[in-house]
This record gives structure tokens, C-alpha cells and sequence, in this order.
């Protein structure tokens, strides 16, 4: 073979994998091409074992024996199926939820919360069955690498990774030309390119062809989860979120786990046209991209809890907290879930949600979520005081000129230093 071999490249980083030293992987398997034309490459061009895992996080529409049959059957010596969802709401979507977690004002970071896990569950499963390196599908212009190799460095330092699409040079044509060649099934054909899709309970992203065109308006058949708002119901739709410290509990008065919360609400949300997010996005690798999103039960729970803070906490805690949200969004948008900061934001974000319990309704319609009524035991929040018809008790609106005179103070002697 003249051809130079892709697995003989420069290697930046101590934790990439020396082929030499490659003999049992484990790789991040979705039963998608990428990963399948992954699964037989790797065992060509390094002679190695692999071996399978697949992690449900709530992907709609998945068979995972059909996943499990397709990798046994392209070689895999085994595939691991992991029904994470209940871990992925509890240890990564309930902390979002208290730390209102938006990147960039409107990304609600679902592939972000995803990957650690994924990769977490990575470094789990190739301890247990003997792997030295790590496989994923990610390309090098994306963050998707960023998390799961800062997880992997971070958690194993002693596994190696290996990411042969950044260094296979292998275009889509190629890939299918592969795959025929190997007996990989191929969904589809040839024709154009599919949107470059990645989705779990918490939402879904679509990237590529004619969204890279910034200003080409969203085309119908992106949308594959939430209804387009012009065709939702006519008759708008009123429900009630419960939390209990900062978590939603309840839907409508009915107690449910986290996980069938968010799915609930995401049918609902997703029926009313709700979540639909068309996002210019700074990436972490320096690109500027943009994202469609269809985030319905984010779109919905997310300004309920915010709306349930903001009764609850003061002022004072209410102009502070919104700066640490953002350092929070940030930290896990960049793949930076281990870092120690992002721990210390959450004490802070458990020890404010200690009073976030309460009930908001919302009303849904035509791709709108909005807040209609709110109630707290803890609500800072009196009713009689903050009437126009009444005066008295704790506020006297004689004390007010008082208080403007000397809270403006330092501001008009300013501005009149500066005019005179
Ligand atoms: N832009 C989003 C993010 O960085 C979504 C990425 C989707 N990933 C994918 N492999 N399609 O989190």
C-alpha cells in the first residue's frame, strides 16, 4: 500500500493513542454511519478488539437491540446498552434546572450535559472490560471532542483516546464507499447529506446544510420534534409546574419522577410549538456556528424555575445569582464539568434552591410560554404592602422622599460635578 496510513499522524496530546500500543478499545458507539464505518475501521487499521457502548439519555426513537445486533455483527466483541436517563436528570439536568442553564441566551446545553456522562460511562465501561483507549465520532471543529477528551484526561489518565474522524480524511462519499465495501449497512443513500443531528430528553440539535447558510430562513422539514407554531392548536393550553427546591416534582398537580416530568412537558410543550431556538453560537474552538434547537420542556421548565427564584430570593440575591448562572452555562458549554468551580457554583445553587419551592402556571400557545400565575410558602412577597390601595404597617410612604434623597446622593453630586 502507497497510501500513508491515517493512523500514523502527529500526535498533540499525551493522551492520544500510539497505534502500537492500541489493542482493546472502547468505542462510543450510536449505530449511526460515522461510528459503524468506525467500528470495522479501527479493528483494519489498528488490528485491535472493540467493543460497544451505546448510552440512552432519551433519544426518541431508538431500538437498542437493533444497535446491539448491528455492532456484533460488524465485529464488535460485545456492546454495552446503558439506560442512563434517570442518572443523566438527577446528577446533570437537575443542577441545570437550578442554575437556569442558558449558553449564549438561549442554548440550553443538552448536548453539554450529555457528554461528561457519556464519556464517564466511557471511562467506566473500558475499565471493566480490559480496553487502553477510548473511541468517539467526533470531529475536530466541534466541542463535542472537548468534553469527552477533557473527561476522559480528567477521569483516566491512564486510557488512551483515538478520534479517527479528525484524522481519517474521509469525506461522506468516502464513508459510504466504505461502507459498502465492508458490508455496513447504509440508511439512505446517496443522496444529500442529512442534517447532523444530536438530541436527548432535554432537547435536539440540527446542524448543516442550509442552516451553515445564515441567511437562509429555517426550512420546515428541520423540525422533526416540536410543531411549527403556525400550525399549533388554535385553543391555547394552561399547566401548572411544581418544584420542591428547585427541581420540578409535579405537573398539573400529578407527582412525577424527573425523567417522565420532562418528557411530559416536552409533549406538551412540543404540541403548542414551544422550543423552537434558531442560535448563532461561539464555540469553544474559536468557530461561530449556528443551531437550530427544539428544546420544548427546557423552553418550558426553565423560565418556570427562573420566575419561582425571582419570588423567592431578594433583590439582592436576585441581581447576584444570574452572573454565577452564566459562569455555570459556560463552564459545562466548554466541557468543563470536572472543574472544581463549577462544584462550588452548585453549593451556592443548592443553598439558594433550599427555597425555591412553589407552583407557577403557564399558558402555551402558538410557540409561547408564558407565565400566567405563581404561588410560594416562601414568596417575599405581601401582597397588602404592594397594593396601590393601601398604606401602612412595615411601609410608610412618608419615609420614601427620605430614602431617595440620600440613596441618590452620590449620583447627583456626580452629575453635577461633571455639568457645571
Ligand atoms: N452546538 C451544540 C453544542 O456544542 C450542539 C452540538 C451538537 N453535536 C453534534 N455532534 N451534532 O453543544
Amino acid at each position: 500500500m502507497s497510501s500513508p496510513d491515517p493512523t500514523d499522524f502527529p500526535r498533540t496530546a499525551s493522551y492520544e493513542a500510539d497505534p502500537e500500543q492500541v489493542s482493546r478499545v472502547l468505542l462510543l458507539y450510536s449505530g449511526g454511519l460515522d461510528t459503524s464505518v468506525m467500528l470495522k475501521w479501527i479493528q483494519d487499521h489498528y488490528g485491535a478488539e472493540v467493543v460497544c457502548l451505546t448510552v440512552n439519555l432519551g433519544q426518541p426513537g431508538e431500538d437498542y437491540e437493533v444497535i446491539r445486533g448491528k455492532a456484533i455483527s460488524l465485529g464488535a466483541v460485545d456492546c454495552h446498552i446503558v439506560d442512563a436517563r434517570e442518572q443523566f436528570a438527577a446528577e446533570y439536568l437537575a443542577p441545570a434546572i437550578r442554575a437556569n442553564a442558558l449558553y449564549g441566551g438561549g442554548y440550553p446545553l443538552f448536548t453539554a450535559l450529555g457528554r461528561p456522562l457519556i464519556a464517564k460511562l466511557a471511562v467506566e465501561h473500558a475499565r471493566a472490560s480490559g480496553c487502553d483507549t477510548i473511541a468517539h465520532g467526533c470531529t475536530g471543529k466541534g466541542n463535542d471532542q472537548v468534553r469527552i477528551e477533557a473527561t476522559v484526561a480528567t477521569l483516566a489518565p491512564e486510557l488512551k483516546v483515538i478520534a479517527p474522524v479528525r484524522s481519517w480524511q474521509m469525506g461522506r462519499e468516502e464513508e459510504i464507499e466504505y461502507a459498502r465495501e465492508h458490508g455496513i449497512p447504509v440508511k439512505g443513500g446517496t443522496e444529500a447529506a442529512p442534517y447532523s443531528i444530536d438530541d436527548n430528553l432535554w432537547g435536539r440539535s440540527s446542524e448543516g446544510r442550509w442552516i451553515e447558510d445564515l441567511d437562509h430562513e429555517p426550512e420546515d422539514d428541520v423540525f422533526q420534534l416540536v410543531t411549527r407554531p403556525e400550525e399549533a392548536p388554535d385553543e391555547p393550553e394552561r399547566i401548572s409546574l411544581t418544584f420542591e427546591r428547585g427541581v420540578p416534582v409535579a405537573l398539573n398537580d400529578r407527582p412525577l419522577g424527573l425523567v417522565d416530568l420532562i418528557e411530559a412537558v416536552a409533549e406538551i410543550g412540543a404540541r403548542h410549538g414551544v422550543g423552537i431556538i434558531d442560535h448563532i453560537e461561539d464555540r469553544i474552538v474559536g468557530l461561530k456556528v449556528r443551531d437550530i434547537y427544539e428544546a420544548p420542556a427546557a423552553a418550558i421548565i426553565l423560565p418556570a424555575h427562573q420566575e419561582l427564584e425571582r419570588l423567592v430570593c431578594t433583590i439582592h440575591q436576585n441581581q447576584f445569582k444570574p452572573q454565577l448562572d452564566r459562569q455555570w452555562a459556560y463552564l459545562v458549554y466548554a466541557g468543563l464539568w470536572w472543574e472544581p468551580l463549577r462544584d462550588d457554583l452548585d453549593a451556592y445553587m443548592d443553598r439558594v434552591s433550599e427555597r425555591v419551592t412553589g407552583t407557577i402556571g403557564l399558558k402555551l400557545y402558538k410557540g409561547q410560554a408564558r407565565v400566567i400565575t405563581r404561588s410560594s410558602p416562601n414568596a417575599v412577597y405581601d401582597a397588602a404592602l404592594a397594593s396601590f390601595s393601601q398604606s401602612g404597617g412595615l411601609f410608610s410612604q412618608t419615609a420614601s422622599p427620605g430614602f431617595i434623597e440620600l440613596f441618590s446622593l452620590q449620583s447627583a453630586m456626580a452629575w453635577r460635578l461633571r455639568n457645571q
